[in-house]
């Protein structure tokens, strides 16, 4: 066995390295949507709903909004695309079910903590301003619980978003963790995000029967899940800021 520490190129010849496991993260490029999109949002009421309270947020309902059309028919294409891709069993779509325009004022902190997307299949974002991108948490969290763990002068426990810039769309599994960092740029950081939700008839079965058959019900109406006082009081509660400049 080698003692000096060195790499011997005939043992390192024969090694090979297999990525077990891995987790696809999918972009998309269209920059000529960004002016109107920006146009679009503009307008819109946003509030602060987020700890730390810092990024301004627009409702759910911009892929229902005729001014965001061209946006919510693109990502669709997108997606159908993915779904051909993995060789999905479902003969339907992946649909929209959520879409909000998130933006953090110049040097605000603007940031987003830890999370996930529940109730949703992919998750995404389109970026509309240069800012600090996205950060995906490795998934294989296990392997940092190692109580031996030798530190890597590679390895990165998170990875940016594999680009961000004007244009970008980013289509990740609505499992996978990620955050953003506190926004300090000279310029407002603004993405659209979205949540879907495949629909159409998913996964065949016996006889012919799928195992499930889904439909969007597509409404904004608040009417039917905020209810009661205590919603009213924690509506009433968050600060709005229209327009972003
Ligand atoms: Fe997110």
């Amino acid at each position: 066995m080698a003692s000096d520490h060195k790499s011997d190129p005939k043992i390192r010849e024969t090694m090979n390295v297999h990525q077990y496991f891995p987790t696809e993260v999918y972009t998309f490029e269209n920059k000529e949507l960004v002016d109107p999109v920006v146009a679009a949002l503009n307008p819109i009421e946003r509030g602060q709903f987020n700890i730390p309270f810092t990024v301004q947020t627009t409702k759910g309902n911009l892929h229902i909004l005729p001014e965001f059309k061209e946006l919510t028919d693109w990502i669709h294409s997108c997606l159908r695309e993915i779904k051909v891709e993995q060789k999905f069993e479902m003969w339907g779509d992946f649909e929209i079910s959520l879409m909000w325009g998130v933006c953090s004022p110049p040097h605000s902190g603007g940031c987003h903590q830890l999370h996930r997307h529940p109730l949703s299949y992919w998750s995404g974002t389109y970026v509309l301003q240069e800012g600090y991108p996205t950060m995906f948490q490795d998934p294989v969290y296990a392997r940092s619980h190692n109580q031996l763990e030798i530190i890597s002068s590679e390895y990165e426990n998170a990875l940016p978003a594999p680009k961000h810039t004007p244009g970008t769309l980013i289509i990740f599994p609505s499992w996978l963790l990620h955050f953003t960092i506190p926004h300090q740029g000279d310029d407002w950081r603004a993405n659209i995000s979205f949540n879907t939700f495949p629909t159409g008839a998913i996964n065949g079965g016996p006889f012919g029967q799928n195992m499930l058959n889904v439909k969007l019900v597509q409404d904004d109406s608040t009417d039917g899940f905020v209810q009661g006082e205590e919603a009213h009081d924690i509506a009433s509660k968050r600060t709005s800021s229209p327009g972003y400049g």
